[in-house]
């Protein structure tokens, strides 16, 4: 079992865990523990916080170029432990191998495209309306940043929001989930190999309502930046506006694949299995809801069907489908499944699905919940409008494209929103309507690369985007500043001298 501690100012804290206070992360496959952590105490935060501040000046002032060398050797560091990296975010979290390893390329992908901006960080240099009078603007570092991550992408997510705030200049302090703090230990060791200064990034672990709550509430945090759950980030949103920081939340969502009349079914039924299957179904893109147009309904219920039932479910280093990472998952879940069941008793036209090639041995050990569709869901069924993490998505029968496109954007959430069809038209008609971050065409709701914007609108979240291109990342890393030089040797006066 690893031990898992608190970075400050390049010390692993504390260098003793007493074992009677020891928190487990749990390999949710086997219910066996995989690390164990003392939760940092709020003396612990402080001092991370502290050591944040005190990196912060010669951060700064380290050229961007040469902090875009230390992200480029993590992300070397990070190609060389992909292997054993990604095997362990399988077993911390449940993903399925390939997927485990794919949460550490995208970390990978991330620290070249940010060694890259090291290079760029573009401000604009304009003309003036005087003469002899230089006017540009720049990118300035935002200043100490508490960094709150999901269990979901254990590795990915982190990535996004370090690389992204240390090339701009920031300094971090992390508190990743408690779910998966071994992955995210191993993670930030990888930086500090590459050389990424003490100080600069610091780690703290423990729960939301203790840990995360003192490092949001903190006055020597400058900026959030929260992925995780509505039930949380909404209380971040308000603490960090009340501190008058930056923040950018990134929550939930209750994605949709629109099948149209004109869709190639089979590829439909494929994307939608790989949207609502992959990672359990526990992506805050997943896909949970398919609207299916009339004229290929029955068709694509009945593949979709079909390639569900043929899924795997077990051990994520052999099988399709993993556990779903906790209990209280597993029981949030099945209170959603338990809601359908009792609908499909009384509404006619709906239908439960259930995948059956559950391997019974691991499921007594481990939080599995198979597979799961409902076909016929109103689309204001709880089922269809709240957000259910899990392998459980809904199929909803529209009348035509409009009524598709206003089932999809009548929910609370705007993250992701996909179409398959092969009219071109149609596509335009969803790509201009649906009300979402991230429309896919002829691909499912999830897959986003990092080379373009992440987030969604509505209850999905506020402030910029993650990760990169123009309106991502760093926009919520950085300030403008707006420099003007005059070398005219005299005053002159805008809007008022020739
Ligand atoms: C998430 O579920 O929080 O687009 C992130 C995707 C992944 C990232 C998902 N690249 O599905």
């Amino acid at each position: 079992m690893k031990t898992v501690r608190n970075l400050v100012y390049g010390n692993w804290l504390p260098a003793v865990v007493d074992d009677d206070k020891a928190v487990f992360s749990i390999n949710p496959t086997t219910g066996e523990p995989v690390a164990k952590f003392h939760p940092a105490s709020e003396k612990m935060v402080n001092d991370a916080v502290a050591a944040a501040r005190r990196a912060f000046n010669k951060w700064r002032l380290t050229p961007a170029p040469h902090r875009g060398e230390i992200l480029y050797k993590a992300a070397e560091l990070l190609v060389a432990r992909k292997q054993e990296l990604g095997e362990l975010v399988t077993t911390e979290m449940g993903k399925v191998i390939k997927e485990g390893l794919s949460d550490v390329q995208e970390a990978i992908d991330m620290a070249y495209y940010m060694a890259g901006e090291g290079r760029r960080l573009q401000g604009e240099t304009v003309p003036s309306e005087l003469k002899n009078k230089d006017a540009k603007s720049v990118r300035e570092p935002i200043g100490v940043f508490g960094l709150i991550t999901p269990w979901n992408f254990p590795v990915a997510i982190p990535s996004w929001k370090i690389f992204a705030a240390l090339i701009t200049g920031n300094t971090v302090v992390l508190k990743p989930s408690s779910d998966t703090v071994a992955c995210a230990q191993v993670f930030v060791q990888i930086l500090e190999h590459a050389g990424v200064p003490k100080g600069v990034l610091n780690m703290v672990v423990g729960g939301g309502s203790t840990v995360g709550d003192w490092l949001v509430r903190h006055p020597g945090i400058d900026g959030v930046s929260f992925t995780g759950s509505c039930d949380v980030g909404f209380g971040v949103e308000r603490l960090a506006a009340a501190g008058r920081k930056v923040i950018s939340t990134e929550m939930g969502g209750k994605n949709a694949v629109i099948v149209d009349n004109e869709a190639d079914v089979e590829w439909a039924a494929q994307g939608c299995v790989w949207g609502a299957f992959g990672t359990a179904g526990q992506r805050c893109t997943a896909a949970s809801r398919i609207v299916v147009l009339p004229k290929v309904y029955d068709q694509f219920v009945e593949k979709f069907v079909e390639l569900m039932k043929n899924l795997q479910v077990g051990d994520p280093f052999t099988k399709d489908v993993g556990p779903v990472i906790n209990q209280a998952a597993k029981d949030k879940i099945l209170n959603y499944v338990g809601i359908g069941l009792e609908e499909t008793a009384t509404n006619r036209k709906m239908d439960i699905i259930v995948n059956s090639n559950m391997d019974e041995v691991l499921y007594r050990k481990g939080t599995f919940v198979p597979p799961v569709i409902f076909t016929g869901v109103n689309p204001q069924s709880p089922l269809a409008q709240e957000e259910i993490f899990g392998p459980v998505p809904v199929v909803i029968r529209a009348k035509n494209l409009d009524h598709a496109i206003d089932i999809v954007n009548d929910v609370e959430y705007g993250l992701s929103s996909a179409i398959f069809t092969n009219n071109v038209n149609a596509s335009a008609r969803a790509e201009r309507d649906l009300n979402t971050g991230l429309v896919y065409i002829n691909a499912a709701t999830i897959g986003a690369e990092i080379q373009l914007p992440f987030g969604g609108i509505k209850a999905t979240g506020i402030g910029a985007r993650e990760a990169g291109g123009r309106g991502g990342a760093l926009d919520l890393y950085t300030k403008w500043k707006v420099v003007y030089r005059d070398w005219s040797g005299k005053i002159q006066k805008a809007q008022m001298d020739e």
